[in-house]
């Protein structure tokens, strides 16, 4: 994508947030006055210097911005978005987490711990990554198996991070299980509590620990500097499904959640927001019908699990500074009703 902005000398300048917005969207053509271009380059410090220019007029300076590595354009993110970010992903070895890790790292996150029930899977994970982005990303990786809905795993995870990165700044709590449809009149209560157990304890358990934790390590402005949260509600956390009671019914508490906690800790610079993904091909949607992905969305296709990990990193970075209780929906449309 590129993109021409014209500055001239009656305008106000460009603002630093403003160009650095234009560096992360991709190859830009910018122009204003030379004599506060020179400001400009050293306020974004490094990433000016990809810059090729060449003189107009005297006065002017017109410089393209083809900007860093080609790879970058098949990527709608900056590569410096979650820079010297240090996160946490529940349930990061498969589907919707794993493509959040991928995302994350991307994005130039300092590190990130993938948690998840078995070292294996974490593992299989890890070498996949580094299959796919190169081997250096292990060094970025941190691997912690354990069951979230454990009081003892989250203050784990959340302690082994800080351990081995020094900081914390970002927690997904992704972690979860849809157990196979069932009319509620023969829900297993054994059924009813494993779901409640992962999808709405392991999360309250994460999202408390990780509060800890962020505040816990030295922030910049406010008590939690630029830290967010984000839980992975489902379009079953803004409509009901017949036949997922269970699973539908924590969606909709964890929304709940969400929304007490980002007013609790907002204030202290931690952003806690949801995210409501429709059908997405993940193991976890093995088994359903695919009829009501190609019927009920607007786009007709179940979504990809990056499609989901790009809202997450949207929510994760700066990029959604002013956003906090929000619940965003990815879903193509298929929940109407916000
Ligand atoms: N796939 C979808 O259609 C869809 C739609 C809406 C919401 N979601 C939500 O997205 C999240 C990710 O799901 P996914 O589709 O990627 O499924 P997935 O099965 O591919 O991934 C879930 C991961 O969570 C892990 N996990 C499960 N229970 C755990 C526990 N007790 N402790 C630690 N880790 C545990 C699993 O091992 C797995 O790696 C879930 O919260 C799910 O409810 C998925």
């Amino acid at each position: 994508m590129s993109c021409l902005v014209h500055s001239c000398d009656l305008c106000s300048p460009l603002s630093p947030p403003l160009l650095a917005t234009l560096l992360q969207i991709g190859p830009c053509l910018t122009c204003f006055p030379r004599s506060r271009f020179r400001t400009r380059r050293r306020d974004l410090s490094g990433r000016a210097r990809a810059c090729s220019f060449s003189l107009s007029r005297r006065d002017r300076v017109f410089f393209a911005l083809p900007l860093l590595d080609t790879a970058m354009s098949n990527r709608p993110f900056s590569p410096n978005a979650l820079a010297g970010k240090v996160c946490i992903v529940t349930g990061g070895a498969s589907g919707i987490g794993y493509a959040t890790v991928k995302a994350f790292l991307q994005a130039g996150a300092k590190g990130v711990t993938i948690v998840d029930l078995s070292a294996d899977a974490i593992n299989r994970a890890i070498d996949a990554l580094a299959q796919e982005l190169g081997a250096e990303v292990k060094d970025r990786l941190y691997a912690c198996a354990g069951d979230v809905s454990q009081e003892e795993t989250a203050e784990r995870y959340v302690q082994e991070t800080i351990r081995q990165f020094h900081r914390l700044d970002i927690s997904v709590q992704c972690a979860g299980i849809s157990l196979p449809s069932t009319d509620v009149a023969d829900l297993k209560v054994s059924d009813w509590d494993k779901t409640m157990g992962v999808n709405l304890r392991g999360v309250f358990l994460g999202v408390q620990q990780s509060i800890r934790g962020i505040l816990e390590t030295p922030r910049g402005d406010g008590e939690g500097g630029d830290a967010a949260i984000v839980l992975v509600s489902s379009q079953l956390g803004l409509d009901g499904y017949a036949g997922s009671a269970a699973y539908s019914a924590s969606k909709f508490a964890l929304r709940g959640l969400m929304s007490s906690v980002a007013q609790e800790v907002g204030p202290k610079g931690i952003r806690v927001n949801a995210v409501c993904p429709g059908p997405i091909e993940t193991p976890m949607l093995e088994g359903f019908s695919a009829e009501g992905h190609l019927t009920k969305g607007n786009i007709k296709r179940a979504g990809k699990p990056e499609e989901v990990a790009y809202a997450i990193l949207f929510l994760a970075s700066e990029a959604s500074s002013y956003m906090c209780g929000s619940s965003l929906k990815v879903d193509a449309g298929w929940s109407k009703w916000c």
